[in-house]
């Protein structure tokens, strides 16, 4: 009798999966730590509601910690003494309403994750998807091959002048690697999975210069042809099971402007696109049983929103009615500011603001293209996420979701880093800093919270706790801190109530709470 409580006990210990396994910690010399992850072990993270006068803080850092949990209580404001930096937050101001966190399946991203054992790939998925991983509740997927493939193709490559698209299908790298990858994700997400999908170039003849890159424009008898080359893949994707939520108007249209760029790209001037909306692929969207699906402007650089969003919108204000937002890629975010975002969000309340891409080591300069245990590119994804939300984007979408050690496979040699190596040789993949850094967003701010008003006091010398926080659908305040300096006592306040926190030095913290808002009180 007593033998079998305790075994009913262990098992549903196990099954809540409340004690977290902890990072399989590899040290990299000089660098901040990989988590490993092998057929038999890999670290996970359970979110713990927090109970009714206390908090429960999560914390990653340069120093090792990976989602570090703590529970301690609330404090009285009025009887502490802590601390001479604190954050207010005012939940009665409201901004965005979040989206989610997602990451992209590339071909090449399908190709890595295929390539390990089934147990590694189930692994995998987990880690971003699962209950006890990230969390993530989105997906972007190019729309036929872009650079993170192993070789060019389009879906209707032949035969050439193909107006009506007779031979358009999917490739094999649908069927292999995106598209399993894509249903393992939509059967571990416990959130409906938003899917954005992205076209990089048609088939070459619609093109002026018949090449996959470079200075190009599309040909203008090809319009039509271009919007219905988005419509079937809709259908065939929908046809698999796989229901996109979003498309963008061709990705990174800059790119097709820039004679020296070898990535897959379709140029366009601001003029043009907007006729091609207007005429083409808004009504042909609105007038299919794809009607809802969203339609996202730009899915370029920050700096590129004045013309190609902007301009082209001033010359084709009739593309505002098939836009429902902006996609912005992170590439140029160092040299912009986030103002022009907040600008757009002002000026078109209506449309929304996703960022759609980002990687670390895609710049020429950048010679080590996969930095193993790098915490500082892990820093430079937390506090652009923190500038982007800030300035009201909804969701932010990384790029790869798995590379191999070369940061590859890419069929014209623009390897970069990614959150997940892997290494199938060994039966292995390691967690990168770049990981966590995600987590702290996509795993405790989930999809229909809204960004919140937070006012920081601080001795003058000393740095900024960047910082956001956030209403959650579950009735919690969450707030996420970035310490870029050694460590720090904060406080997070709310009303006459505070979080006391030790923020260790070079380190992002998740912290939750309840809210019980002054009338509940
Ligand atoms: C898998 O990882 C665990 C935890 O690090 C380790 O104990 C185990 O030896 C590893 N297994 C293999 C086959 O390397
Ligand atoms: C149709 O496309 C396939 C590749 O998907 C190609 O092998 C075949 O030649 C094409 N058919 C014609 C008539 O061009
Ligand atoms: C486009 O280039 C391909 C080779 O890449 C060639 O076979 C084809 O004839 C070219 N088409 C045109 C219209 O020039
Ligand atoms: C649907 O198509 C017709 C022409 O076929 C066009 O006049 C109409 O504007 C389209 N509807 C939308 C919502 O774009
Ligand atoms: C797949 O894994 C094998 C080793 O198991 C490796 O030789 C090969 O290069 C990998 N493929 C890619 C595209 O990385």
């Amino acid at each position: 009798m007593y033998k079998f409580f305790v075994i009913i006990f262990v098992c549903l210990f196990l099954g809540k999966g409340s004690a977290d396994k902890p990072c399989a910690a590899r040290s990299v010399d000089g660098r901040s730590v990989l988590c490993v992850c092998n057929a038999t072990y890999c670290d996970d993270i359970t979110r713990e509601a927090p109970a009714s006068g206390k908090f429960v803080a999560y914390t990653s850092s340069e120093g090792g910690l990976r989602f570090n949990k703590i529970h301690d209580e609330l404090e009285d404001v009025a009887s502490s003494s802590c601390c001479t930096t604190t954050l207010t937050i005012n939940p009665d101001t409201t901004f965005q309403t979040i989206e989610g966190f997602g990451g992209a399946v590339t071909d090449s991203a399908g190709l890595n994750w295929k390539n390990l054992s089934e147990t590694l790939q189930n692994e995998l998925i987990n880690a971003y998807y699962g209950d006890n991983g990230l969390e993530y509740n989105m997906v972007r997927v190019p729309i036929g091959g872009a650079d993170f493939s192993s070789r060019f193709y389009t879906y209707n490559d032949l035969p050439k002048d193909d107006v009506k698209l007779s031979n358009f299908s999917l490739a094999y790298e649908d069927y292999h690697y995106k598209l399993p990858m894509i249903k393992k994700i939509l059967s571990t997400s416990s959130a409906p999975i938003e899917i954005v999908a992205s076209t990089w170039t048609p088939p070459l003849w619609m093109k002026s210069s018949n090449k996959s890159s470079g200075f190009s424009h599309l040909k203008e008898e090809y319009y039509q042809t271009y919007a219905d080359y988005h419509k079937l893949f809709l259908e065939h994707y929908a046809k698999e099971g796989v229901k996109i939520w979003a498309i963008t108007t061709t990705n990174e249209p800059i790119n097709g402007v820039i004679p020296f760029i070898k990535i897959n790209s379709l140029g366009w001037t601001p003029y043009n696109m907007g006729k091609w909306i207007v005429n083409n692929l808004g009504p042909t969207i609105r007038n299919s049983t794809f009607k809802d699906i969203k339609i996202l402007a730009l899915d370029d650089q920050r700096y590129t929103i004045p013309v190609w969003f902007e301009l082209m919108v001033k010359k084709h204000p009739k593309a505002l009615e098939y836009i429902d937002g902006v996609a912005v890629h992170w590439y140029g975010d160092a040299f912009t500011p986030a103002s022009i975002l907040s600008t757009v969000s002002k000026k078109y309340p209506g449309k929304f603001i996703l960022a759609t891409e980002a990687c670390e080591g895609s710049f020429p300069w950048q010679k080590e293209k996969v930095e193993l245990g790098s915490w500082s590119r892990a820093k430079n994804y937390i506090e652009d996420i923190l500038e982007d939300l800030n300035h009201n984007v909804v969701g932010w979408i990384d790029w790869n979701l798995c590379l191999n050690a070369d940061g590859g496979p890419n069929w014209v040699s623009n390897n970069v880093d990614s959150p997940i190596i892997v290494y199938p040789e060994v039966g292995e993949f390691v967690k990168q800093p770049m990981f966590y850094a995600m987590g702290h967003f996509a795993k405790f701010v989930p999809r229909g919270s809204k960004r919140i008003d937070v006012k920081e006091k601080k001795p003058v010398l000393k740095k900024s706790i960047e910082n956001a926080a956030f209403l959650t659908p579950r009735g919690t305040i969450v707030a996420v801190l970035y310490n870029g300096g050694g460590e720090r006592n904060v406080a997070v306040k709310l009303g006459d109530q505070q979080a006391r926190l030790v923020l260790d030095s070079n380190s992002v913290t998740t912290v939750e709470f309840l809210y019980q808002s002054s009338d509940s009180q």
